[in-house]
């Protein structure tokens, strides 16, 4: 499998991917419902809300992600083609199948996610959404699939010095663009400068260029990173995250979709699935660098 696996990252890195790709072409398909007090119990669906339905009618369920994220999603090429992969990835064909319905992936930039979601131009956004208080008062939120903590990536040779928060003081820190590690920088290395970039390959190349001094994004992540690229480290610093976790953001009112969503998480944390696909995903993030 490794040996069909080449380094897309490093691809990423040289050019900017295209944003959008084919989003919303034929995603039209959430619905005015505002069925905001949901009682229906676990499996059946909220009371008025066709969101479920119409996903069924259409036979698609469109998911927006930005796929620059490994492990939770980003790309790879197998057999000659261009592939998104990663456990949100996998998570996502099975929702679609609790569904009986087929899984479109519509890629976009991180910060035009919720837009999208909201312009109706997808069903769920998947990338390893934070949600946070902000997010939550726009979007519904499922619960939540997958916890992490944040890392911080510095360069190695700066791993000594670069290892409490204060030591950030006058240095560039790199986020990405509408992340909460956006908010968690400005507000948690108040002496630092931000630097927001809307790709995360381009922080990394940053990184590795000595261009910003570090950058903030989930562990997972960062360790991925750092495998990679024996040039950098993850520091001893750590960041305070409260809302950790990831989990799928739904356009606000479609709660039977959420419903449904919400029992499918439940049936793959009882059957262990989750914790197998970031197995599976990290071994495809170490393919690439082999
Ligand atoms: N968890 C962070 C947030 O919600 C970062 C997620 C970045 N995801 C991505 N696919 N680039 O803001």
């Amino acid at each position: 499998m490794k040996k069909f696996l080449s380094l897309i990252v490093a691809a990423a890195l040289s050019f900017s991917l295209v944003a959008c790709g084919n989003a919303g072409s034929d995603a039209s398909s959430s619905t005015e419902a505002t069925n905001s007090e949901s009682q229906a119990s676990e499996g059946t669906q909220a009371e008025g809300d066709d969101s479920l339905a119409k996903i069924q009618e259409k036979g698609e369920l469109v998911m927006a992600t930005s796929p620059d994220y490994p492990p939770y999603e980003f790309k790879i090429i197998e057999d000659g083609k261009e592939k998104i992969v990663g456990f949100d990835i996998a998570i996502a064909e099975e929702i679609a199948k609790d569904m009986g319905v087929k899984l479109r992936i519509s890629e976009m930039d991180f910060n035009g996610l919720l837009p999208a979601l909201n312009a109706n131009k997808a069903d769920i956004v998947m990338a390893g959404m934070t949600p946070d208080e902000e997010r939550s008062k726009a979007v519904n939120f499922s619960e939540i699939y997958y916890l992490a903590e944040q890392g911080i990536m510095v360069s190695a040779e700066n791993k000594d010095s670069l290892n409490t928060l204060e030591s950030f003081a006058g240095k560039k820190i790199g986020v990405q663009k509408g992340s909460v590690q956006e908010k968690i920088a400005m507000e948690q290395m108040p002496d630092a400068k931000i630097v927001s970039l809307v790709k995360l390959p381009n922080i990394i190349l940053e990184l590795k260029s000595g261009n910003i001094d570090a950058a903030i994004v989930e562990l997972p992540v960062a360790n991925g990173y750092v495998k990679q690229y024996p040039e950098l480290a993850i520091s001893d610093a750590k960041v305070k995250d409260e809302t950790g976790g990831s989990a799928i953001a739904i356009k606000k009112g479609n709660d039977a979709l959420t419903e449904q969503i919400n029992s499918t998480i439940k049936r793959l944390q009882e059957e262990g699935s989750i914790d197998k696909f970031v197995v599976e995903a990290n071994e495809l993030v170490d393919g690439l660098t082999e």
